[in-house]
């Protein structure tokens, strides 16, 4: 790839003032739609590029803005800006080096669905990058570019930023609209869905900051343009975020299904001291882990799902042979037993008793049946949660079982002396540290 589509602050330094983001072809796919394009145009460009949503699911997103009801009145976009999962921190990387295209790419979606208003939500955490996001939407209003009747089109846009306050479940697309709306963040029941009834029971098309930014540069160049990157299935760029045990942990915007996840750890710097791969989460705690035998999966949709997990944000945490995979585990089910909103029965007490049988085995007092009643607490979970983010919980546990089941073993004989808890804490507290690389994970201690 000759130049980033997304990650353009690393080809075009200060892409983030105004005047140079114009310089480089900013705006221009806005002021093609709003002088030439009919709004089902705009769609139509993104619908034939096959873009697909980059927040986790991979959603078409034309089709997605496809489902709003043409005839009803306002209709709202809302920016998924939550990025909470471990080891993402792309749309972070978007919002504060290259902010006028995220802005551009929101603008362009809601003029395709002909909604008035914009609300870009960011987590509670990002009050310092949600600076010069501000700063790149005064400086498009001031432009004329954003407000009232935009370019003389008739077409009239207000974009507001909202964070939020710190929740992992807020990133779940209905519990953000409940927050959105000022009231607790928990998921709501759907039907309806958001396309339908969605924020103050109206259309709404919400789409992660990643999946926008792609939008300007589809409505320029054109759906075949987008097209030669990626395969037919998973077309484009997409951001891989790279942290745990590398050398270089950062984001990496690779074309779809070119690249295996071997080549991204190499691109990374290799593993820290050469120490030989464990295992590789390729979306955070919440996808299942992916055992060494699967480096040389591609880097698409398709391919890491056929491997035995999920591509989702891509945000890749390496595990090394230094890790241990019960320590791992117990740290992620600590961070969604922390982040369950407790809403529905199965999540609220699974993830508390998934942690205790953790906290027992890490304390040096587990055995094996121990080890089984993990695995009967994740199937109890399984296929049983109101949301998402209780199946995300049973990812940790079933798949290093799946994998690492010997370890799990080992660890209950070789901690038969019973271990005070506090200890196995400060271990944790010290392993977090390293399984992160020192980067990402420990946030969710
Ligand atoms: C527990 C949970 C957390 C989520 N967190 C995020 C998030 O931080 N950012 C995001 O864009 N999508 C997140 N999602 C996915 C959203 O619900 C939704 O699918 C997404 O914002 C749609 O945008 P897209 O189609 O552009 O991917 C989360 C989903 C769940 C279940
Ligand atoms: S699965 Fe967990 S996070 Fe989702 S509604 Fe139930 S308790 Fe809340």
């Amino acid at each position: 790839m000759d130049k980033h589509v997304l990650l353009r602050d690393l080809d075009i330094p200060d892409i983030r003032e105004l005047a140079v983001y114009q310089a480089n072809d900013g705006y221009a796919a806005w002021r093609k739609a709003l002088t030439g394009m009919k709004p089902d145009e705009v769609m139509g460009v993104v619908k034939d590029s096959g873009l697909r949503g980059r927040g986790g699911a991979g959603f078409p997103a034309g089709l997605k803005w496809s489902f709003l009801p043409k005839d009803i009145f306002p209709k709202y976009v809302v920016v998924n800006g939550d990025e909470s999962e471990a080891g993402t921190f792309k749309d972070h990387q978007l919002i504060e080096n290259n902010p006028h295209q995220v802005i551009e790419g929101v603008a362009l979606c809601a003029y395709a669905v002909q909604a008035g208003t914009a609300y870009i939500y960011l987590r509670g955490e990002f009050y310092e990058p949600a600076r010069p996001l501000q700063k790149a939407i005064d400086e498009a209003y001031a432009a004329g570019l954003l407000g009232q009747n935009i370019l003389g089109s008739g077409y009239s846009l207000d974009i507001h930023i909202h964070l939020g306050a710190g929740a992992y479940i807020c990133g779940e697309e209905t519990a953000l609209l409940e927050s959105l709306e000022g009231k607790l963040g928990q998921p709501r029941l759907r039907p309806p869905f958001p396309a339908v009834q969605g924020l103050y029971a109206k259309p709404t098309v919400i789409n992660n900051i990643e999946t926008l930014a792609n939008v300007p540069p589809i409505v320029l160049n054109g759906a075949q343009w987008y097209r030669q990157y990626g395969t037919e299935k998973s077309p484009g760029t997409k951001i891989f975020c790279v942290s745990g045990r590398v050398n270089r942990p950062g984001n990496y915007e690779l074309p779809l299904g070119q690249y295996t996840i071997r080549q991204l750890i190499e691109m990374s710097g290799g593993t820290i001291d050469g120490c030989p791969v464990k295992g590789v989460l390729p979306a955070g705690s919440s996808a299942p882990i992916l055992p060494v035998s699967a480096l040389d999966t591609r880097l698409d949709y398709e391919s890491v799902q056929a491997a035995g997990s999920i591509l989702g944000s891509a945000s890749f945490v390496i595990l090394d042979d230094s890790v241990d995979i019960v320590w791992a585990a117990r740290k992620m089910v600590r961070f969604f037993r922390h982040e369950s909103c407790g809403k529905c029965t199965p999540c609220r007490e699974g993830t508390f008793w998934a942690l205790r049988l953790y906290d027992k085995i890490v304390g040096g007092h587990g055995s094996s049946h121990d080890i089984d009643m993990l695995a009967d607490v994740a199937n109890g979970m399984a296929n049983k949660c109101f949301c998402l983010l209780g199946e995300f919980a049973t990812s940790p546990i079933l798949s290093t079982l799946k994998h690492f089941r010997p370890e799990y073993e080992q660890f209950v004989r070789e901690h038969q002396n019973g271990l005070p808890n506090t200890y196995g804490d400060q271990l944790i507290r010290d392993h977090a540290i390293s399984v992160a690389g020192g980067s990402v994970v420990e946030v969710a201690y």
